[in-house]
């Protein structure tokens, strides 16, 4: 391969082609890792980030293209070549057996056997222990993964592609599920890494990760490789502008407001999860007119069931709702929406969305019983479309036809249905969880800035997410939740990521 130098490089991948039917995830793609370097993949979802190294892993087949390791053209037909290879990957939701031991995990598939084909795990104990010292993993080897943190969870993936003997390391969106004081001991660990001549690939579509701690970064988008660009050299804003395809603003503009009288008061909530567990566990908070109150948190700390109980779509078991101090606590959701709540759902397809219906049914979808869009059983065809035409021009969704299917419509699109729905019903409370969660730079900023159009006029807006970043960017007030409590609650102007971080790992127990 004369213009190919591979005296440096480990990884070539050229001219990948991955089609699903019709849908070209991987178009013609080149890629070209260094060894040593963190190498970041960007781009928003659905740009074919983990495709691409799912190709590389041999999990996939490409449709067409080539792929060197180490300057060798390889067919990598399934993952075990690519492992003999040097590549490990961990994939976004983690392959580890909860009730094993995290030595067990480790070594899972590679046992090694002692003198009489007996496995010997006292020697694949020492060999963990060593490599996990070497890279300054720290990890109980003896400990059960359903015991240990999400972020130890990580490090033990880690460990299981280095005791393979990986040398390149794909990460798919790592810091997806960790504190912040997580994600800097990890961006420690990716260095850590490079320095002992081990290459990262690196799937994020965080931007200040990558400054953080990649060397380059290869911009990924519908599909095509954009451009692979030296982080160093480049700002956030370019970055992001290649992500997305047009300049994007970062900041969300809000004036400094005082809040009203409380609207939603969650007293001592106890509420249980699909597995009977307390997920939300004596949780008291207020959400006040003409403010934003985020709830923060790390995943799985209750968020989910304490917004369905809010909704009525899961039973509380003792404590109290109040909105406008009248008790809603186990009504069934339209009495809900009745009481002036609206939701953005967490899950669009499931919760927000009809996807079979049109937009214009399902902008109607909480009203269609009602008049002007039915009197006396009959719906009124030309009500509805009108009603609906105003918010589509109103909201820009596009196509601007409200004949389409839902499910046909990007991810912003079906956001923007659901917002044009729910706001346009005139909440006094509205309850947005994940509202941005899988939407591009775009419209996330559009999402952003209805959130803060709705707090303006004087609605209380509870915000539940994972991005700590939007969080506190958006919020007045600030609660943090762990373990279906709230642990503390300070005012945003006053929050900083390090106390909001200890908080969520739950550290800190001032209570506001
Ligand atoms: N196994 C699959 N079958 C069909 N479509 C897929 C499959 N995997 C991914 N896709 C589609 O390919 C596109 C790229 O997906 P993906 O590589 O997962 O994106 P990213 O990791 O950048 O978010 C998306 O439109 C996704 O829906
Ligand atoms: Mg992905």
């Amino acid at each position: 391969m004369a213009d190919v130098d591979f005296t440096h490089t480990t990884v070539e991948m050229r001219g990948i082609v991955k089609k699903f039917g019709s849908l070209v995830a991987n178009d013609h793609i080149d890629l070209t890792v260094h060894k040593g370097e963190v190498h970041a993949l960007l781009g928003e979802n659905g740009a074919g980030k983990t495709t691409l190294m799912n190709v590389l892993y041999g999990l996939y087949q490409p449709n067409s293209g080539e792929i060197f390791i180490k300057g060798d053209k390889v067919e990598v037909t399934n993952p075990n070549i690519a492992i003999s290879r040097g590549i490990g990957m961990v994939h976004q939701h983690f392959m580890l057996i909860p009730p094993f031991t995290v030595t067990q995990n480790i070594i899972l598939g590679k046992e090694t056997s002692g003198p009489f084909g007996v496995l010997d795990i006292q020697k694949a104990a020492e060999e963990v222990k060593a490599i996990s010292e070497q890279y300054d993993l720290y990890v109980d080897p003896d400990q059960k993964i359903e015991d240990i943190s999400v972020g130890m969870q990580q490090r033990v993936e880690i460990l299981k592609a280095l005791y393979r003997n990986a040398d390149i390391l794909i990460l798919d969106e790592p810091t997806a599920v960790l504190t912040p004081q997580e994600i800097r001991e990890f961006i420690t660990i990716i260095r850590n890494l490079t320095f002992q001549g081990k290459t990262v690939i690196l799937i994020t579509h965080k931007l200040r990760e990558i400054k953080q701690a990649a060397d380059y970064c290869t911009i990924i988008r519908r599909g095509k490789r954009i451009d692979t660009v030296e982080v160093e050299k480049t700002t956030e804003q370019e970055l992001a502008s290649m992500m997305v395809g047009r300049s994007v603003s970062f900041y969300v503009k809000k004036e400094a407001r005082i809040p009203g009288e409380a609207i939603l008061q969650v007293k001592d909530l106890v509420v249980r999860d699909n597995r009977n567990l307390k997920a939300v566990d004596g949780l008291s908070l207020e959400v006040r007119k003409g403010e934003i109150l985020g709830l923060a948190g790390v995943d799985g700390n209750g968020q989910k069931e304490l917004v369905e109980a809010l909704t009525g779509l899961r039973r509380v078991e003792s404590g109290g709702i109040f909105v406008h101090e009248r008790d809603v606590t186990n009504r069934d959701p339209r009495d809900i929406i009745d009481s002036k709540v609206c939701t953005i759902p967490e899950d669009r397809q499931k919760r927000g969305l009809v996807s079979d219906f049109t937009v214009e049914e399902n902008i109607i979808l909480e009203n269609f019983d009602r008049k002007p869009f039915s009197s006396r059983g009959v719906l009124n065809f030309q009500a509805i479309r009108d009603y609906a035409g105003k918010l589509i021009d109103t909201f820009q969704i596009s196509p601007p036809d409200g004949t389409v299917r839902a499910g046909t419509l990007s991810g912003g699109n079906q956001q923007k249905v659901i917002i044009a729905r729910e706001v346009s019903n005139d909440p006094d409370l509205l309850i947005a969880s994940q509202p941005t969660r899988g939407l591009d730079v775009g419209a996330i900023e559009y999402v952003h800035s209805s959130l803060v159009a709705q707090r303006d006029k004087d609605k209380a807006v509870l915000l539940v997410s994972l991005e700590l970043d939007e969080i506190m960017d958006l919020s007045d007030r600030i609660a943090v939740i762990y373990e279906g409590k709230i642990v503390g609650i300070v005012n945003a102007v006053d929050a900083d990521e390090n106390t909001l971080g200890l908080m969520m790992a739950g550290g800190g127990q001032e209570n506001g």
